[in-house]
């Protein structure tokens, strides 16, 4: 089974971030996880979760434990000997969920200024997914240019936007939405939200 880097950077819609990893892990996929300075305080804000420890040891049992499991590691955005850091270390790809327009622009410019840059810059070189979902709005041309670079190196470019055929019950069903397509669009397997069949009501008219 190949692993997966995921990234969650400081954008709102941390909990995408979360849900993608539970259902990784669910899956048995293993998870290198990065979360920047910045995404660790907006996931206390939205969700709640405190998943910071005073090292990097102690943040990966945190997080070890919430996810209940052994098959994450953690990496600090500072660790840039990490070995996602290198193109040798050989993964399935790397999804950045919610990315923001810094980490955004970071990997258009190819600037690598940090683990979240340094692996997404790997994965692209590598000819490996890197699966963005940007949050921001409304977005600027400088944000929508960095995207169509980024989709021109074959980079998908997945925001996190929800449809409502699906007619969503709760918040969950609308973040379970955006992650399966997140996972589809990494042809990784799920059962996330029910798939439409073309069985809609025609209009009379
Ligand atoms: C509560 C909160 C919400 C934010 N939401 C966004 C957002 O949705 N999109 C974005 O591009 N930046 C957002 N920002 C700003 C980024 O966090 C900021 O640009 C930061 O430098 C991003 O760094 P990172 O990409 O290394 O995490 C938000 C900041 C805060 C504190």
């Amino acid at each position: 089974m190949k692993s997966y880097i995921v990234a969650i950077s400081g954008a709102s819609g941390s909990v995408y971030g979360i849900r993608l990893v539970e259902e990784l892990i669910k899956s048995k996929i293993p998870v290198h996880l990065c979360i920047s300075h910045t995404a660790f305080s907006i996931i206390e804000t939205e969700t709640g979760l405190d998943l910071s420890g005073k090292t990097e040891a102690e943040t990966e049992k945190k997080i070890q434990k919430y996810f209940a499991s052994k098959n994450i590691r953690y990496y600090s955005e500072q660790d840039l000997a990490a070995p996602v850091s290198s193109g040798s270390f050989i993964t399935g790809g790397m999804f950045i969920v919610p990315c923001s327009m810094k980490t955004l622009s970071g990997i258009a410019g190819g600037y690598a200024n940090n683990l979240i840059e340094r692996a997404a810059d790997v994965v692209i070189k590598e000819g490996r997914k890197l699966i963005l979902a940007p949050r921001e709005m409304p977005f600027s041309s400088i944000h929508l240019e960095n995207m169509l670079k980024l989709s021109r190196a074959g980079v998908t470019i997945a925001p996190p936007v929800p449809a409502f055929y699906q007619k969503p019950k709760d918040l969950n069903d609308i973040v379970d939405f955006v992650v399966g397509k997140l996972l589809d669009s990494a042809g990784i397997t799920h059962s996330l939200f029910k798939r439409w069949g073309g069985n809609h009501k025609k209009s009379s008219k």
